[in-house]
């Protein structure tokens, strides 16, 4: 059987994953979600591995959310598994050591569209379109949509769209800071790996301490926020990269992180 998630390595230090399931609109079926979680994982623990990218096979959908033939099935408390599962797996890319991209390539309704909020930063082709499309199901958004949405880009605004059910197109996405960026379709994947590429010349050790203190950070007061940033910055003290960064300004060149 055909691999449900594509796994490469663009280039040194960047991961691609794709889900692959565009018959299905890329949805997150049980077996989806179990490769997803095993090749985050391998991820995770690749210290080589500096950036994610995360992206859906074929042009319609990066991700139709929760397989809704795989639900129907489902016994309640069969679905409540399945909608922790979900949720745990977009905490596992939240939580990742390391930025992630999502470049969506197409549609991404409902636990689609979560998965992509527990990316780092968003990149759309334009003319996909996005939403919580729950409340129309009669549920409400289960990954996490509820509350990423709503402290990414405010209350009101989520509110509008969990409510409505309604998705918006990209150029609305942008304005509302759903998404950070819009590239053409066929360039989409080179505008995250153009990014990607951008972010992995930093030192790794502090784009997961920036990582941590903007997540940590954000969930709580600015004071406590600031002792987070504090501790975060403290991690990149006694690093050797810290060193090669002042070393390599000095000598004018470009500098070479390790990663410790
Ligand atoms: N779960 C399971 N199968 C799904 C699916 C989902 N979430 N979304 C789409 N599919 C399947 C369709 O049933 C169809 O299968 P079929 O060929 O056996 O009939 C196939 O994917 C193609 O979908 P289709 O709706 O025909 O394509 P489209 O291009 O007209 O529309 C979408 C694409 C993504 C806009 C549309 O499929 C859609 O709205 N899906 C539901 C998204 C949703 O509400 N998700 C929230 C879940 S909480």
């Amino acid at each position: 059987m055909a691999s449900l998630i594509d796994f490469h390595i663009k280039q040194e230090h960047i991961a691609v994953l794709t889900l692959n399931r565009p018959e299905a609109m890329n949805a997150l079926s049980g077996p989806l979600l179990d490769e997803l979680n095993t090749h985050l994982e391998t991820i995770d623990n690749d210290d080589n591995i500096r950036a994610t990218i995360l992206t859906g096979a074929g042009e319609k959908a990066f991700c139709a959310g929760a397989d809704l033939k795989e639900r129907k099935e489902m016994t309640d408390m069969q679905v409540v598994r399945n909608v922790g599962k979900i949720g745990e797996t977009i905490c596992k890319v939240e939580n990742m050591n390391m930025p992630v991209i999502a470049a969506i390539n197409g549609a991404a309704l409902g636990g689609g569209l979560e998965l992509a909020l527990g990316c780092d930063i968003r990149i759309a082709a334009a003319g996909a379109k996005m939403g919580l499309t729950e409340t129309s199901l009669a549920i409400i958004p289960g990954g996490g949509g509820t509350q990423r949405l709503s402290r990414l880009i405010g209350t009101g605004h989520a509110k509008k769209l969990i409510f409505s059910a309604k998705p918006v197109r990209t150029e609305e996405a942008l304005r509302l800071g759903i998404i950070e960026e819009i590239a053409e379709p066929d360039a989409l994947l080179d505008a995250a790996y153009t990014l990607a590429a951008q972010i992995i010349q930093n030192g790794p050790v502090a784009l997961k301490q920036a990582k941590t203190a903007i997540n940590k950070g954000m969930q709580t007061d600015i004071n406590t926020g600031l002792s987070i940033e504090r501790l975060c910055y403290n991690e990149t003290i006694p690093t050797d990269d810290r060193k090669e960064g002042l070393v390599a300004f000095k000598e004018k060149r470009s500098p070479i992180y390790k990663g410790m």
